[in-house]
């Protein structure tokens, strides 16, 4: 492999607090080793537009504590098309990019993957940002820990009010094919229920437990459905323990969006660093087609196929036995 002189750093899928520490990272970390770096704007889109920039060290100042990322993302269609990867590596060659750092998701990577097998000249080193917290490959993503700290403060909020009112809430968390946020801040939060992409609750179980609850006179519960549970959505669910459950007002509050915005927490911002720092050591090492991620406090790197194709996230164990007993 030819000797690395000059990468570009992008943002793709849904945006992560902790994003923008890595950018920094990577940037700093770039140019502490005598590359040049490109900022591309938009992920995968700015590949295609052309729309990208030189980076240098006063280019990520003060960027930290940003949620959101400075580099702006999208999830690109284009991209997937053989026409749209061509237009992106003709693109990268013009500006003499032999490295590519993407950081993202599931999707990010796929598109990543597909691309360095079509174009194995370019580098691909991924980096773990996604709210969800569902890569294989590292114990924590970019942005979960935030992420689930803004859902705590807000839940925490809810259960003021519904204490207040004797209220039964059902609050919909994101995760689209995860229960990571759900069962974080459902544990935390000493959720009345947690519903979770991973494993079926029944409603008929739910009900039970409610009406429990009721009889051991408890006066507020909360119950988190991610958005990924498979009952059909956090409406019908509360439409459904509505007609069996009395003498309960029952409201429903969806987090949406403000689960991914915010200053990074320590953690992400210790994350992103350490992960953007990983990423480019990784490619001046000459790796490619891998992900960077962490492990046992360790940073290991996992290939970008196994990330992928292992992706179904476990949660822990003892968290899911513990999310029945504690909540009685
Ligand atoms: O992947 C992160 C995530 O926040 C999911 O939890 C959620 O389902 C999805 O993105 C929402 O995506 P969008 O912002 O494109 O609607």
């Amino acid at each position: 492999m030819q000797k690395l002189s000059k990468i570009a750093v992008l943002t793709s899928g849904g945006d992560a607090p902790g994003m923008n520490p890595c950018i920094r990272a990577v940037v700093r970390t770039a140019l502490y080793n005598g590359l040049e770096v490109v900022g591309v704007r938009q992920g995968y889109q700015g590949l295609i537009d052309n729309n990208m920039y030189d980076m240098n060290n006063r280019s990520v100042s003060n960027i930290l504590n940003l949620g959101g990322t400075i580099l702006k993302t999208a999830r690109c269609l284009p991209f997937r098309t053989d026409e749209g990867m061509e237009l992106a590596y003709k693109n990268l060659k013009a500006r003499g990019i032999d490295g590519l750092v993407v950081i993202g998701g599931d999707g990010t990577f796929t598109g990543a993957l597909r691309f360095s097998r079509k174009y194995p000249d370019i580098a691909v080193i991924g980096v773990p940002g996604t709210i969800d917290n569902d890569l294989y490959g590292s114990t924590y993503t970019l942005g979960f820990d935030t992420a689930t700290n803004t859902v705590i403060e807000a839940i925490d909020k809810i259960r003021d009010t519904a204490d207040a009112h004797d209220r039964l809430f059902f609050i919909e968390v994101m995760g689209r094919d995860s229960g990571a946020i759900a069962l974080r801040a459902g544990i935390s939060c000493g959720a009345e229920a947690i519903m979770l992409p991973e494993k079926e609750t029944a409603i008929e179980e739910l009900i039970v437990s409610l009406k429990a609850g009721q009889y051991n006179k408890k006066s507020s519960s909360i119950v988190i459905v991610a958005e990924g549970d498979k009952n059909g959505g956090v409406y019908d669910i509360a439409k459904a323990v509505e007609k069996e459950v009395k003498n309960y007002d029952i409201k429903v509050t969806i987090l949406g969006h403000l689960q991914r915005g915010g200053s990074p927490s320590s953690f992400d911002r210790i994350l992103g660093s350490r992960l953007g720092f990983a990423a480019v050591n990784a490619m001046i090492a000459g790796k490619t087609q891998q992900m960077v991620g962490l492990q046992a406090n360790n940073i290991v790197l996992t290939t970008l196929e196994e990330a992928l194709t292992q992706h179904e996230f476990k949660l822990e164990d003892d968290l899911m036995q513990m999310m029945e007993i504690l909540s009685i």
